[in-house]
């Protein structure tokens, strides 16, 4: 028998995936989706045709929206599902994901985007209880009233606020936030995520909005949705798609040296699909250049994505910023080299000219944006900091951060020095 899941995008029928009795995932857009000529793909990678698409094509798409890792096997145990099998996680968590689509089991009702809702408030003990929960409950899967998913190897829940406190969401209704607690094995997560997009906000680069909270003494990130507009009362879901997913590469590659898109494929995406190529294609320079100047190695193909809003796909503001290079346990290797190399100590003039032609760039532009961000970077990082610092959070940790960043702003600039 064939299993189908309805794929809806604002309360209009998109298509359905299906699985079949061999276990083999596929998915067709329906008529009326293929026959409105405003109605766009769902994807760069699947492109509006009759033809079903095979599971190699559509898997890259629907399996980029699920948790990865450590996450998607402790998702998959609390489900009681086998972690390969992404139409029975999608089954299970479909109904608000990245963008604007809901996965919907057939005899499942679509709610109206625009409510009304009645989402459960989370006192104090429930909130710190659900912080603790997480790691081995991703998303709260299985929760009553709860399908929800997001990509990525870190626990988190998407949320809504309602008078500002958080608040789990009714069925149907979208999120509107993020909540990311500290990851366990590296000390203060929170701290350095809050620290590092906030000091990008500061140097003038476009990011997700993110508070760093605290609730019984324990730090929480919390992170504001870009795929989301609140309209009034009502909130809208916006859609949008990872580089990966949009370049067809399945979440397990996601990593350059594993097949994933280094910067080459990145720029090129955007010069093929964004409204205005010239205007995002800085953007990534400058999200490239300060990764590195902050010590961001994990900026791999699905921690950039596209916008499909108005008036066309554009990049997605930055999200998962943190220094990754605080952790001496990570790997120091940069997700996408440039120009061959993969750390800050190893970047000379030549890695710097095979990355701007990689990028399609001028050479002296590339150096232009390199010195201004690091002295912007130099400039802001300390009072970043120091406008985050509260109870709750690690006031050394930021001191370190603060100080690294500074130091590799140096570093970092040195190295688009011409030799003589
Ligand atoms: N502010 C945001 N608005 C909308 N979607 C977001 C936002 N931040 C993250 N996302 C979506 O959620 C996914 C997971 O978020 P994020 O990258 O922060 O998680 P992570 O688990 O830390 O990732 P990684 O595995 O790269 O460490 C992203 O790939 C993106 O699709
Ligand atoms: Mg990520």
């Amino acid at each position: 028998m064939t299993r189908v899941l309805n794929v809806w995008w604002g309360g209009e029928h998109v298509g359905q995936l299906t699985q079949d009795r061999h276990g083999e995932l596929g998915f067709t857009y329906s008529e009326a989706w293929l026959d409105r000529p405003d109605a766009p793909p769902l994807s760069v990678s699947l492109p509006k045709r009759r033809e079903p698409f095979s599971r190699r094509e559509c898997r890259p798409f629907f399996s980029g929206l699920l948790p990865e890792e450590s996450q998607r096997e402790a998702v998959a145990q609390v489900l009681g599902v086998s972690r390969a099998n992404d139409f029975a996680l999608l089954d299970r968590l479909g109904g608000d994901v990245a963008g604007a689509l809901q996965l919907l089991p057939p005899d499942e009702k679509l709610r109206d985007e625009s409510g009304p809702f009645t989402p459960r408030a989370l006192d104090d003990e429930r909130l710190a209880q659900i912080l603790t929960a997480l790691p081995a409950r991703p998303l709260l899967a299985g929760e009553e009233g709860l399908r929800l998913s997001l990509a990525g190897a870190q626990a988190k829940l998407p949320v809504v606020l309602v008078d500002g406190a958080i608040a789990l969401p009714a069925p149907g209704q979208p999120t509107t936030h993020i909540l990311k607690p500290p990851i366990a094995r590296f000390p203060a997560t929170t701290e350095n995520e809050a620290f590092i997009m906030g000091l990008a906000r500061a140097v003038g680069l476009e990011v997700a909005p993110v508070e760093a909270r605290s609730v019984q003494n324990r730090p929480f990130l919390l992170v504001q949705r870009y795929d989301r507009v609140v309209d009034g009362g009502s909130v809208r879901r916006i859609h949008q798609e990872d580089f990966c997913q949009a370049l067809g590469v399945p979440p397990e590659t996601k990593y350059a040296a594993e097949g994933g898109p280094g910067f080459r494929e990145c720029f090129g995406l955007l010069r093929r699909v964004a409204a205005r190529p010239a205007v995002d294609v800085l953007k990534l320079l400058d999200a490239a250049i300060f990764n590195l100047i902050v010590g961001n190695a994990d900026a791999h193909g699905k921690n950039f994505s596209l916008l499909y809003d108005v008036p066309g796909p554009r990049l997605a503001p930055l999200y998962d910023l943190l220094s990754t290079i605080a952790y001496p346990e990570l790997s120091a290797k940069l997700a996408m080299k440039i120009g061959r190399r993969a750390t800050l100590e190893e970047l000379d003039a030549r890695a710097w000219a095979a990355f701007a032609a990689d990028a399609g760039l001028g050479l002296p532009l590339v150096r232009r944006r390199m010195r201004d961000l690091a002295s912007r970077v130099e400039q802001q990082a300390r009072s970043t900091a120091e406008q985050l610092v509260s109870p709750g959070l690690d006031r050394d940790a930021l001191e370190r951060l603060v100080d690294a960043v500074k130091r590799r702003a140096l570093v970092a600039a040195a190295s688009v020095k011409t030799s003589a």
